[in-house]
């Protein structure tokens, strides 16, 4: 890759409960409308003729696939797929070889938002890269007994900010707390 092409920036985007569990048996262990509606407002968020990049993990994407829209490129990242998984649009080992796609000359007239949603391995590679701009947490209050997780924030690259289209107060639905959160890279 040239040393002065264009570098994306990215948002993730997770909900989280009080040990940073993500999922339990490959689903979301809670049903909280309001917060479905922040992530899809979120990620759905695109002008005409653009498409949003999606960067999900093999377990994720298995999930995720209500989802496909065709303002949506779905990249699966996996090192064990050898086919693109239906209705997914790239395969890509790492997130490094998923972010060179798009800011690559077929897709940098495209895509407008690339987000990353989840899971581990994911994150913790989305972290870790400089590009990343936003990590998006909703604070689910509990221990809903999760089997997957994600990496909490490094505050020393991270702060929390307020935006003040986001409610940042404590809400409750079907009898569980949840808040939103957004964190910027500093
Ligand atoms: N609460 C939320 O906001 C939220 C969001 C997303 C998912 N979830 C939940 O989380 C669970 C799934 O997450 P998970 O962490 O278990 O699995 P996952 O990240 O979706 O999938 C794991 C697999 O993805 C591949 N992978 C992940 N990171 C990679 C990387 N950096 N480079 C290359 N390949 C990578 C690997 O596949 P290979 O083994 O094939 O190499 C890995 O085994 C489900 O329960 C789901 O419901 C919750």
């Amino acid at each position: 890759m040239a040393s002065n092409q264009h570098k994306v920036r990215f948002n993730m985007i997770v909900a989280a409960d009080d040990k940073l569990g993500i999922g339990k048996d490959v689903s979301l262990p809670w049903n909280l409308p309001t917060d479905r509606q922040f992530y899809m407002s979120h990620v759905t968020k695109v002008s005409p003729n653009k498409k949003n990049a999606m960067i999900v993990g093999r377990l994720t994407e298995s999930i995720s696939r209500q989802e496909r829209k065709p303002s949506k490129l779905f990249f699966v990242l996996s090192k064990t797929l050898k086919e693109v998984p239906p209705r997914a649009d790239y395969l890509c080992q790492s997130l490094e070889e998923a972010l060179a796609i798009i800011e690559g000359p077929s897709l940098r007239d495209v895509v407008e938002n690339v987000w990353i949603i989840g899971g581990y391995g994911v994150y913790k590679a989305g972290l870790e890269s400089p590009q990343c701009h936003r990590y998006y947490i909703t604070r689910v209050y509990g221990d809903f007994q999760c089997d997957a997780f994600c990496p909490d924030v490094d505050s020393t690259k991270f702060k929390l900010v307020s935006d003040p289209d986001i409610n940042g107060e404590i809400q409750e639905e079907n009898g569980i707390k949840f808040k939103f959160e957004v964190y910027e890279r500093m």
